[in-house]
């Protein structure tokens, strides 16, 4: 990527167990707006994901790989903690509806108590993906249904071919 003077570098922080299509449209709206964009995939040991932290990590890569600006690294801790570290001046979380405002408003909140310095963008997904929820992806996958136009394609071939976190692969 070619130097920029003060590049404005913003995180999108997530479990992003899997990842969707509706996080792959808010990477591509943020990586317009910042010069550098950081999808930071949270790795917490006492959490149970169904996906292992290096497979989030490799579907992500795959899936933005052809978009300039966007790098996919997995943190632990204090996301604010991590940010500061990596010279980030905005954390990035999308709002698809009412369900999810008081979680994020709450969230940008403590992040601004324990750093006033990092700001928190909230982007509003495209309407097509909105319903998206890598909740419901881990419903269907758990059901044996069909996660295309869910996940991208790169993640949809991912998940046919490895095995959850934690579990072993059926025949
Ligand atoms: O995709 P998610 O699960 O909604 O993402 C939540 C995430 C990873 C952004 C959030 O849990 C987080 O930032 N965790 C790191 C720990 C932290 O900094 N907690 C205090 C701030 S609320």
């Amino acid at each position: 990527m070619p130097a920029v003077p003060n590049p404005r570098v913003a995180i999108f922080p997530g479990t992003f167990d899997p990842p969707t299509l509706g996080h792959l449209d808010l990477i591509a709206r943020a990586a317009r707006l910042f010069d550098r964009l950081i999808v930071a995939v949270l790795h917490n040991a006492a959490k149970q994901p169904r996906f292992s932290v290096d497979l989030r990590v490799a579907m992500l890569r795959e899936a933005v790989a052809s978009q300039p600006g966007v790098d996919v690294e997995a943190f632990e801790g204090l996301l604010v903690h991590y940010a500061r570290a990596r010279g980030v001046s905005a954390i990035v979380r999308g709002i698809r509806g009412g369900a999810d405002l008081d979680y994020e408003r709450q969230m940008a909140a403590t992040n601004r108590h324990l750093d006033a310095a990092i700001d928190t963008v909230f982007l509003a997904p495209s309407p097509a993906v909105a319903h998206i929820s890598s909740t419901l992806v881990r419903e269907i996958l758990s059901a044996g249904g069909p996660v295309r136009g869910l996940v991208p394609p790169a993640v949809e071939a991912r998940l046919a071919s490895e095995a959850p976190a934690g579990r072993t692969q059926r025949a």
